[in-house]
């Protein structure tokens, strides 16, 4: 099984409060249903949850009862792209069901506790693809916190064991600096814990949940010499399905 991650930047326009970017969304489903392959989803929340999120504080837990209407509002948000993703996934073919991450797992200052995971497991062995997304889940500690897609992965590698993980982002890999504002950036076919400390840090727009950085240390900590995880660009169309051929596609991956 191949774990991928569409990234909120693919599947959604990020600038842009709730909006889904359905051509590409579907174009990527298309590719995933081609490609024959065994396949997992998580998904980001794009629009549907950072402009919200980062808006009231989310990612700072509760701490002002002014934050509790928004936090409910951005987890309605996130199911409805949830909704819009797994209508993608069925309309080629792969069925699908949204899975909030609230409704199997809490966590403790940030971190998944796996409270739940039979329903998890049970879908996927009757062959319906659970499909977990970047939300607001309840924290012991902090009242509520958001889980990203990327802790998501995490969890769902330990779960499900894939050979491979895929993260599906905008951007060709990792660069040595932001490619969106230095034309010079050079892309980094293959990342290490030391070129990754070597590498300039530049916070995302509107991301509450670590950008780029954040991403290559998640998965720094799931490769293994047996399971490559890459980091590669969605918005080429044609590239996933490469890539999931076994074809080489441009991307960046994560070695230890
Ligand atoms: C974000 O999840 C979750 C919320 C802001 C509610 P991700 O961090 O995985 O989303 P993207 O991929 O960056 O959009």
């Amino acid at each position: 099984m191949i774990l991928i991650k569409l990234g909120g930047s693919v599947i959604t326009d990020k600038s842009q409060y709730k909006k889904f970017n359905k051509e590409q969304a579907s174009r990527l489903c298309r590719e995933i249903a081609e490609s024959g392959r065994s396949v997992m989803i998580v998904h980001g929340a794009g629009s549907f949850g950072h402009v919200l999120a980062k808006q009231y504080a989310i990612q700072n837990g509760l701490v002002d009862f002014a934050q509790v209407a928004p936090a409910a509002m951005v987890h309605h948000d996130a199911m409805e792209l949830g909704l819009l993703m797994t209508s993608e996934l069925m309309a080629v073919g792969i069925p699908a069901a949204s899975v909030a991450p609230g409704s199997c797992f809490v966590m403790e200052d940030g971190r998944i506790i796996v409270n739940d995971e039979e329903a998890l497991r049970r879908l996927a062995h009757i062959g319906i693809m659970p499909v977990m997304f970047g939300d607001v889940v309840m924290d012991r500690k902090q009242g509520f916190a958001i889980v990203s897609g990327d802790q998501l992965m995490e969890v769902m590698a330990r779960m499900f064991k894939p050979e491979r993980i895929v993260f599906v982002s905008d951007i060709d890999g990792l660069y040595d600096s932001n490619p969106k504002t230095n034309p010079d950036a050079k892309l980094i076919p293959e990342v290490t814990p030391e070129v990754l400390a070597n590498v300039s840090s530049e916070e995302d727009v509107a991301d509450v949940t670590g950008g780029v950085r954040g991403k290559m240390e998640a998965m720094l900590r799931m490769c293994s010499p047996e399971r490559d995880c890459v980091l590669m660009n969605g918005t080429v169309p044609g590239r996933l399905l490469e890539l999931l051929k076994g074809n080489e596609v441009t991307c960046t991956v994560a070695r230890m």
